[in-house]
């Protein structure tokens, strides 16, 4: 294995990321572009050769987005497609429990991610034991997970949900007779979600670093400074009044929708930066005002990184068997429900 490319920008190289550059729609200048090229084209031709698929979550930089991602979307849609891959090879670019995701959906395959430091302070905020207990205290009391947790809190979850179908989720169990759900970790979805069920939510105290920093006084300030206009989509990890103040909330993938389905003159994504770089890219005739956030955790995944990680098949995402067999339940579960 040649791990010392030349990565050098050639007319070859060139030629190949023609397409690509043109999706990013000029995000680029030259002289940065002349950079990533290569390492697009090394990366390009390393999956061909291993039968490798990149999963590329809304959150990463256009250069991963529109370079080198097979499958692109929100976690749902990642998962999904996770499940029905016929690659040897998934190189997750997304976070450690998207990776898990995978893994646990495809525990046959190789699932790597570039860099097992990408976490979440979702998934960081509950353990399996959490959840454990959570369940002796309220016992009968079905427990719904969102997909940001580790693979042990998936094992002690009846079903999961992701921001897309949480409120499906819950509608379905309360339709099933439970008056009553637990929703981990994060207070703000399971907030924002209860706001429009008759479903009881018992809430857990997470909450994501990126969303909890919206506030309801930076979406009257950008009314102002915009005029009405402006149409404000907020992710629903943000509290629930900033989402009360916004005219939309969605998944990742459902903002996205919105925007190529109404094109709104004026728009502001309550999200994280990298979505509305992406999504003005693909969407240049709708003003996006820049207000966001990075993820430190998924502004880990680099071009090297990932170049690296297909050349040296690692570092390969490992779950206990007996765990992955528990946690597929509630995933599987979940797929069946949306
Ligand atoms: P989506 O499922 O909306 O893509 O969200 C994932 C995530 O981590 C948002 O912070
Ligand atoms: Fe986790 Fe928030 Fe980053 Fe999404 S944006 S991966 S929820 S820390």
């Amino acid at each position: 294995m040649n791990l010392a490319q030349n990565l050098a920008y050639t007319p070859d190289v060139e030629t190949a990321t023609a397409a690509a550059r043109v999706r990013m729609h000029g995000h680029y200048k030259d002289a940065h572009w002349r950079t990533l090229a290569p390492y697009i084209a090394a990366i390009n031709q390393l999956k061909k050769d291993k039968n490798a698929v990149i999963l590329a979550h809304n959150y990463m930089t256009p250069d991963i987005f529109f370079g080198v991602g097979d499958i692109v979307g929100d976690s749902l849609k990642l998962a999904q497609e996770a499940a029905k891959t016929s690659a040897d090879m998934i190189i997750q670019c997304g976070v450690h429990f998207m990776a898990e995701t995978s893994k646990i959906l495809c525990p046959d395959k190789k699932v790597i991610i570039p860099d097992v430091k990408a976490g979440c302070s979702l998934a960081e905020s509950i353990t399996g034991a959490d959840v454990r207990r959570l369940k002796e205290q309220y016992p009968g009391v079905p427990v719904i997970s969102y997909v940001n947790t580790s693979a042990d809190v998936k094992a002690e979850t009846d079903v999961c949900c992701t921001s897309s179908n949480a409120l499906k989720i819950v509608n379905a169990l309360g339709a099933q007779g439970h008056d009553t759900v637990i929703m981990t970790p994060d207070k703000f979805l399971a907030a924002n979600v209860a706001a429009q069920t008759k479903v009881k939510i018992i809430i857990w105290d997470g909450a994501c670093i990126v969303h909890e920093r919206f506030t309801a006084e930076d979406v009257k300030r950008l009314r102002a400074q915009h005029g009405p206009d402006l149409k404000i989509l907020a992710h629903p990890e943000c509290p629930p009044e900033v989402v009360a103040e916004s005219d939309f909330q969605g998944s990742t993938a459902q903002i996205n929708d919105y925007i190529k389905a109404h094109k709104p003159a004026k728009a502001v994504m309550l999200t994280e930066c990298s979505m509305s770089d992406n999504v003005r890219a693909e969407n240049p005739e709708v003003e996006l005002y820049g207000t966001c956030q990075l993820c430190p955790h998924m502004k880990r995944i680099t071009l090297p990184k990932i170049l690296h990680a297909l050349q040296t098949e690692g570092p390969e995402v490992v779950i206990d068997p007996a765990i992955i067999e528990r946690a597929r339940k509630p995933i599987e579960r979940m797929l069946a429900l949306s």
